[in-house]
């Protein structure tokens, strides 16, 4: 396994390039079980998640293959071509959904196109018990059968799914996007009401409407789908990763320097990038479609956040933030109103000096004039990157252990940051 070992206190200076969204790409290539005909989708990021997707996509008999990169639009993302000609298998094992809770997306559309699906219920994960009832009474509304036994969902529809008007109890970034893939081939119009609206969903309606679905009201709370008898295969390219582009550029907010995240929309994450101002950041758009993240001298102000559904503040971003505010000026309260457990990385930024202090989904955040680099450990995806920010700014050596967790959501992180001036490195850890 392997650590990273950070000597903080450099400046960041250069280019970093926003690689295609994660958290667009697992949905869009679910989106290949709905056609017999092939998807192409090109900026496709180089993750262990997009790994364990195509895996269980190629298990249920979908012919997956890289085609290279395209340096087309921009972007020097792979491209990705994904055929399901024939569905071999309608079951997602255990021992793939167990590694990416995002595997629960082929549910929908399985039993869209095959009129049944097993797929193993994802289980536990660090940031919270995060269940999938909602994903399972809005297929029952689309006239699904549902049963769960031995950890397994078993959903079916022999006489294929049928439009309905479902609203959702809460927000729900994954169940829209499965009911979205499902209603697609319902017979009738769904109505989806209180979906939710992150940028990556409308990057999968687009590319459902390009496979010959019927959507109306992208972008809004309410998506009508008027479902379609066939889909037919398209090319799409995935949005740039607002959240990547978010880690970074809080990077450069605690280390300071002046960065352009090349690829990185504005219009994807105000919400996120309205508070880093605040701070005394700057963040600029580029003539060539691209951010330039700034701070120069005075120490960050101390902001408050709170996490919300899109377009609230991104509960993707949260450690991150919270990181940068361990060394603010001031105090500051960061609220989690998204995850029940997601402050794992509190307990290891004390490690390096922080004073925070939880008081149920809240931490106070009382800013110190330095960190100090120590041995700290990832407990998951974004928590990672959190301990990766604090260590940019903290006096002396930082390594963060369990980096397979960053490795799931972050393409080459330390080469990126090596690229502006960080004094980073992937070693080997041995204990
Ligand atoms: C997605 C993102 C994840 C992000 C999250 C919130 C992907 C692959 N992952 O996760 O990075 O942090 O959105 O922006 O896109 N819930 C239920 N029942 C359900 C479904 C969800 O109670 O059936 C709860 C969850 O436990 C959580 C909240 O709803 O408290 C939001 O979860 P959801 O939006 O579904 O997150 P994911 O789609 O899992």
């Amino acid at each position: 396994m392997d650590k990273i070992r950070i000597r903080g206190g450099q400046q960041l200076n250069g280019t970093i390039r926003i690689g295609g969204a994660k958290n667009a790409a697992l949905p869009l290539m679910a989106a290949c079980l709905l056609t017999d005909e092939p998807l192409i989708l090109s900026n496709v990021p180089h993750l262990a998640d997009i790994t364990t997707m195509a895996n269980l996509l190629g298990q249920h008999g979908a012919h997956v293959s890289l085609e290279g990169h395209d340096t087309e639009g921009g972007h020097t993302g792979r491209v990705m071509s994904l055929t399901a000609k024939d569905i071999t298998s309608t079951t997602a094992p255990y021992d793939l959904v167990r590694r990416m809770r995002a595997s629960v997306l082929v549910l929908g559309p399985l039993v869209a196109r095959e009129g049944v699906a097993t797929v193993s219920l994802p289980g536990g994960c660090a940031i919270g018990t995060r269940p999938v009832d909602i994903h399972l009474s809005g297929l029952e509304a689309l006239g699904a059968e549902i049963e769960v036994e031995s950890g397994y969902i078993r959903a079916s529809a022999p006489g294929g799914l049928r439009g309905a008007r479902f609203a959702f109890p809460k927000v729900s970034v994954g169940a829209t996007e499965n009911l979205l893939l499902a209603a697609s081939l319902a017979d009738g119009v769904t109505t989806l009401e209180n979906a939710a609206r992150e940028p990556e969903i409308t990057d999968l309606a687009e590319c459902l409407i390009a496979m010959g679905a019927k959507i109306e009201g992208v972008g809004t709370d309410t998506l009508v789908i008027e479902g379609v008898e066939s889909l037919h295969g398209a090319r799409h390219e995935i949005m740039p990763d607002r959240i990547e582009a978010g880690t970074y550029a809080m990077a450069v907010a605690i280390a300071g320097g002046s960065v352009t995240l090349e690829g990185a929309s504005l219009s994807h994450f105000d919400a996120a990038m309205a508070p880093l101002r605040r701070t005394g950041t700057s963040v600029e758009e580029t003539s060539s479609g691209g951010l330039i993240v700034s701070r120069n001298g005075a120490r960050l102000d101390a902001v408050d956040v709170e996490t919300d559904p899109y377009p609230g503040f991104p509960t993707d971003l949260q450690a991150q933030f919270l990181a940068m505010m361990t060394v603010a000026d001031g105090a500051s309260v960061i609220t989690e109103t998204i995850f029940e457990n997601r402050f794992m990385h509190v307990p290891e930024l004390h490690r390096m000096g922080a004073n925070i202090t939880l008081q149920g989904r809240s931490a106070l955040v009382r800013g110190v004039e330095k960190l100090e680099g120590a041995p700290v450990m990832a407990s998951d995806l974004r928590a990672s990157a959190s301990l990766v920010i604090a260590g940019l700014a903290a006096g002396g050596v930082t390594e963060v252990r369990r980096i397979y967790h960053l490795d799931r959501g972050y393409e080459r992180l330390e080469e990126k940051l090596q690229l502006v001036g960080a004094d980073i490195e992937r070693v080997e850890d041995t204990e």
